[in-house]
């Protein structure tokens, strides 16, 4: 007897499982034929361990046109604008667009989020915020927060103190942006004063580093080589990379292997990065995503994250993770369906692992938290980014919609007009 059954469910590797739940874990997967308080018919669908972001600006989210709108479109403006918003934010505007988008994420089955909190402003009310939003939403979403020092450690006279102050406050992981600091050598000492401060305090590590075109930006290798010397391996992430689009390929090859050598892992932020970089070039305009297929080569951990919904960035986002996974594979042309299969773990176990999130997956014994898609695979699922069905998170069914009207509208026309692909995607 289960509290939960998902049942005839497709797994992300084609098997076809039935899935049993006893209170928050995941009893059983396989061919059940057992009672349950409840069960959810999955047959023909795609059943999936829940989607992960490891890059998220949920302190900036759902305030697009606040103050007022990015008129440029480039990064720098984005950042005098938030600098604006975030001396007349009260913590309980921050709050409700943050619940509200925690809301949105669930009902896509995004149940796991890394955001970073900007600890530049005295009054820290940012942190205060999100620190609140984690407390709220953690029966049912997990968030992680960084300590992120917006405008640079050392440009502002309280930088560094404030990030300390906001790691005491509880903040759970150590950030940093070494390109936005003064001079390329004060970017590398915040690298190794951050990457100290994670070290002494058995915190993760994830930096903006060299979210840049500059090419000869170099903070990546200074990152990775801290990393090594405090063997922070996976528990350390450089997020953006974006330089490495622009670098001259005989450097890339030495810094690749320091890279892996390092254990860090990588997160390029692809519906950012294709909007925000190559605002300076006329034509040919570059991408700005990183070298993501170069790193996975390496062995190299690289997953996708969003970054940013409705914010002074960026004008549009759902909190749908096959949105940014679509992006990426698009822009780094993973078309192979191999990378596109690869695209969609991105999403889901890579990010997992990169948030170093604990007991993840749909074995038994891990936290029972998966979603059920209107598709027949990870890859008919990148094509349709379909209607999540069912949303189960710790246990709980927390979100849940009727198939798709207009698909159901469909149903009398021949099988051809339906988006789906007759039989497993
Ligand atoms: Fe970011």
């Amino acid at each position: 007897m289960f509290d939960l059954l998902v049942k005839g469910g497709t797994l992300p590797d084609g098997a076809v499982a039935d899935i049993g739940i006893t209170g928050d874990r995941i009893a059983a997967v396989g061919r059940l034929d057992a009672e349950a308080a409840k069960v959810i018919d999955a047959t023909g669908d795609l059943v999936s361990p829940p989607f992960v972001d490891p890059h998220f600006h949920m302190d900036a989210t759902l305030s697009f046109g606040l103050p007022r709108v990015n008129a440029s479109g480039t990064l720098l403006e984005g950042i005098s604008l938030w600098g604006e918003l975030r001396d007349i934010a009260t913590v309980e505007e921050l709050v409700d667009r943050a619940v509200t988008y925690c809301d949105w994420a669930v009902s896509m089955g995004l149940l796991a989020i890394r955001t970073h909190v900007d600890t530049t402003p005295d009054h820290l009310r940012g942190v205060e915020a999100m620190l609140e939003v984690k407390r709220r939403v953690a029966p049912y979403l997990d968030l992680q927060l960084v300590a992120f020092p917006q405008d640079g450690l050392y440009r502002t006279k309280t930088g560094r103190q404030n990030v300390l102050r906001a790691l005491d406050m509880g903040v759970d992981v150590v950030g940093g942006i070494p390109h936005f600091e003064r001079t390329m050598e004060e970017g590398a000492e915040s690298l190794r004063d951050l990457g100290r401060m994670a070290a002494e305090r058995g915190l993760m590590w994830d930096v903006h580093c060299d979210e840049t075109d500059d090419p000869m930006s170099r903070h990546v290798e200074t990152m990775a080589r801290e990393v090594t010397r405090h063997g922070l391996g996976g528990r350390a992430a450089g997020s953006h990379l974006t330089s490495m689009h622009s670098m001259d390929n005989y450097y890339v090859s030495k810094l690749l292997p320091l890279i892996a050598e390092a254990g860090m892992t990588a997160i390029p932020n692809p519906l950012i990065n294709i909007t925000l970089q190559g605002r300076h070039d006329t034509y040919p305009k570059r991408r700005g995503l990183t070298r993501v297929k170069e790193m996975q080569a390496m062995g190299i951990s690289v997953g996708w994250g969003q970054d940013c919904v409705l914010d002074p960035w960026y004008s549009l986002g759902t909190a749908d993770m096959l949105d940014v996974a679509f992006m990426g594979l698009h822009v780094a042309q993973m078309t192979h369906p191999a990378e596109m299969a690869r695209c969609f773990t991105m999403v889901t176990e890579t990010n997992a692992r990169i948030m170093n999130l604990p007991d993840y997956g749909l074995r038994p014994g891990c936290l029972a938290s998966l979603v059920v898609l209107d598709a027949g695979s990870p890859t008919e699922a990148l094509r349709l980014r379909p209607d999540r069905l069912a949303v189960v998170s710790k246990g709980k069914l927390v979100a849940e919609r009727r198939r798709n009207d207009a698909r159901l509208s469909l149903a009398g026309r021949p099988q051809s007009v339906r988006r789906r692909l007759p039989g497993p995607g």
